[in-house]
């Protein structure tokens, strides 16, 4: 039966929109509502219980808004929360973990494989165990995991520093371990990663396969809704942050390769802290 409710999307800020617009290229019929969770941002430096909490609380506010199905579009909170927000949650509930690994499991040849993230990210192994899952079920063995935790890539990206020098030296040393184990496949498992796609391509070489978790996660969400799936042409999207709409909009657009195409509007998570 048709659904026309709208899918909820949200991240720490703005990186989210490197999922959110994959997701209107792939279901352009379902409305979406994002939450930006700008004035908490980053997620990437801070602690589990932390991100579970905020995480647990950005699920309250979609689902306030009434949304059919939740996507994490943080690798951070997917790796951190995920189970947290999967055990309470009223509607299922999409992370970008597992996509990223079928994804990535299934581009290797040689079966070694890269993993850049933030810090927080790497240091819950979540990404690997998901490939070793992943290899497992799809009958693939040997592989050999390298991660490596690449937290100025998130400042890079949102100084708008896609192709800089300062960017191919960052890369050049973050990504040196990766070139030494000599993986054919990179997954960028941090919604910033994929603005910056260009210098870690031309460092990495024409041989690696850089791995999108955001286009993963999408072609997910469209085998999720299926049998949901929102019915006629009026197509909403909504924005939410929790810091100022206008800082939001202003570094939006390059994250979601287009303008925003309405108003955003600020929630305040002081509540929570009341
Ligand atoms: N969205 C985060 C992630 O994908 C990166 C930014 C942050 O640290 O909050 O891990």
């Amino acid at each position: 039966m048709a659904d026309n409710r709208p899918i909820g999307v949200f991240d720490s800020g703005i990186g989210g929109l490197t999922v959110l617009r994959e997701i209107w290229d792939t279901c352009p019929n379902e409305s979406t509502v994002y939450f930006g969770d700008n004035s908490r941002a980053p997620y990437g430096t801070k602690s589990r219980s932390t991100v579970i909490k905020y995480s647990l609380q950005n699920m309250k506010f979609l689902e306030s808004k009434d949304v059919k199905m939740i996507v994490i579009a943080c690798n951070t909170a997917s790796a951190y929360a995920f189970e947290e927000l999967k055990k309470r949650s009223k509607v299922p509930v999409i992370e970008v973990v597992t996509p990223g690994a079928d994804a990535a499991c299934r581009a290797t040849r040689s079966g070694r494989i890269g993993i850049i993230a933030t810090g927080a990210t790497i240091s819950t192994g979540v990404y690997s165990e998901a490939i070793l899952r992943r290899a497992k079920e799809l009958g693939m063995d040997g592989l050999s995991i390298t991660s490596k935790a690449c937290p100025l890539f998130v400042s890079l990206a949102e100084e708008g520093w896609w192709d800089t020098e300062v960017t191919r030296l960052t890369a050049e040393q973050y990504l040196a371990p990766l070139k030494e184990a000599g993986v054919d496949t990179l997954v960028m498992a941090c919604t910033h990663y994929p603005l910056l796609s260009k210098v870690i391509s031309e460092v990495m070489g024409d041989d690696v396969t850089l791995v999108n978790t955001g286009k993963a996660t999408a072609a997910v969400v469209k085998e999720a809704i299926k049998g949901i799936e929102a019915a006629g042409s009026d197509v909403t999207k909504e924005f939410y942050t929790s810091d100022e709409p206008k800082m939001f909009e202003d570094v939006a657009s390059p994250f979601l390769g287009r303008g925003l195409p309405s108003g955003t509007k600020h929630y305040s998570t002081d509540i929570y802290e009341a």
